[in-house]
């Protein structure tokens, strides 16, 4: 054999060993990066348990919340976490968009990519859904869009929608405050709005703004926003409790809110509820809601229902029947008065 024979047999044993190691370094940080997607997936909600494709018979939902804004809020993701369960058949990849939109459009992207079997969307605004629901729609992915709608030209980019007529919840307080201030008396409102841009706050708005129209005695003497938080709703309210002597009646588009404003007006002893300078609105009816109306501290609380949980499941039976479910559905609502509500309302109420 000569030396140069020997050369290269030894260089070509080299590259198969060479190769041999690639192809494990390759293996290894591939397994290490799926396990850091799993990793991702579990911070962000707990029940992303790696590949979403339906291959052990569960019905994969990629839920995309708005957050943990509110007392409503946390109720709306436990009613789902408690009905998309893997003992029922499901298989829930959560996530909390934290208020943000692009959270959201980066999770819908990423369920698109996990190729779940239904993404449902609680969008914290109504626009800028197109382009993302669109990737959804040329992927054959159903889109239930719950709580909050969305605006868009293009209805065949959503499967259907489920929540709540925010509209008619601010009609409902309107005519409350029209019944118990009559519609011509001077009165001075304080304003606090919810996420700018959301179907709950536009709505609420839309109800009251259309009181204000009708009543000429009626004036919103401040607008603000609290993002439907307690921290930002005390924040807003301190500051308009500096600016004005009198507010008539402080409309607060949720209970976090409300319960924020209260806290100021406690600190300022400033007087407020059934007994007190202005009278306090709500929206929600939450349980820690209810029972500030019951002690009078909120006069008058217009439920906003959040179990939408196992109406979202109803919507998949139906389609996994090979049915289509309604477009849109409203949720019944009722509202309570502090002069009316019993204790009996409030052990009735499951959030
Ligand atoms: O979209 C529903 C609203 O969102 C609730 O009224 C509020 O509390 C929540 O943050």
């Amino acid at each position: 054999m000569t030396s140069n024979a020997g050369a290269r047999r030894f260089r070509r044993g080299y590259i198969r060993v060479k190769k041999i190691f690639l192809t494990g370094l390759c293996f290894l940080i591939f397994a290490f990066s799926s396990c850091q997607g799993k990793n991702a997936d579990s911070a962000n909600g707990g029940e992303a348990g790696g590949n979403a494709v339906n291959s052990d018979g569960l019905i994969v939902v990629g839920f995309s919340q708005v957050g943990a804004e509110s007392d409503w809020r946390m109720a709306n993701t436990k009613s789902m976490r408690e009905t998309f369960t893997e003992a029922k058949g499901y298989r829930l990849i959560f996530r909390d968009a934290q208020q943000k939109q692009e959270n959201q459009i980066a999770a819908i992207r990423s369920f698109i990519s996990q190729k779940v079997t239904y993404i449902v969307l609680a969008p914290v605004t109504e626009d800028g859904w197109d382009t993302v629901l669109k990737e959804a729609k040329d992927a054959g992915i159903p889109v239930i869009v719950v709580d909050r709608m969305i605006k868009t030209q293009d209805n065949s980019l959503y499967t259907c929608w489920i929540g709540a007529d925010f509209r008619k919840e601010g009609g409902t307080a309107v005519a409350w405050m029209e019944k118990n201030f009559g519609t011509d008396r001077r009165l001075i409102i304080a304003h606090l709005q919810g996420s700018l841009g959301s179907s709950a706050q536009i709505g609420r708005t839309e109800g009251l703004q259309a009181g204000i129209d009708k009543n000429i005695g009626w004036r919103v003497a401040v607008r603000d926003s609290g993002d439907f938080t307690q921290v930002k709703g005390k924040e807003v309210t301190e500051r308009i409790l500096k600016q004005y002597e009198r507010i008539d009646v402080l409309y607060c588009e949720n209970d976090n809110m409300a319960f924020g404003a209260i806290e100021a007006m406690d600190a300022a002893r400033w007087t407020y509820g059934v007994n007190g300078a202005t009278t306090i609105i709500s929206f929600d009816a939450t349980r820690a809601g209810l029972e500030a109306t019951l002690e009078g501290k909120i006069n008058y609380n217009v439920e906003c229902n959040p179990l939408h949980g196992p109406r979202v499941e109803e919507i998949i039976r139906q389609m996994e029947r090979g049915e289509i479910p309604s477009k849109l559905a409203y949720v019944d609502e009722i509202a309570f008065d502090a002069k009316t509500i019993t204790r009996a309302d409030i052990d009735a109420r499951s959030y």
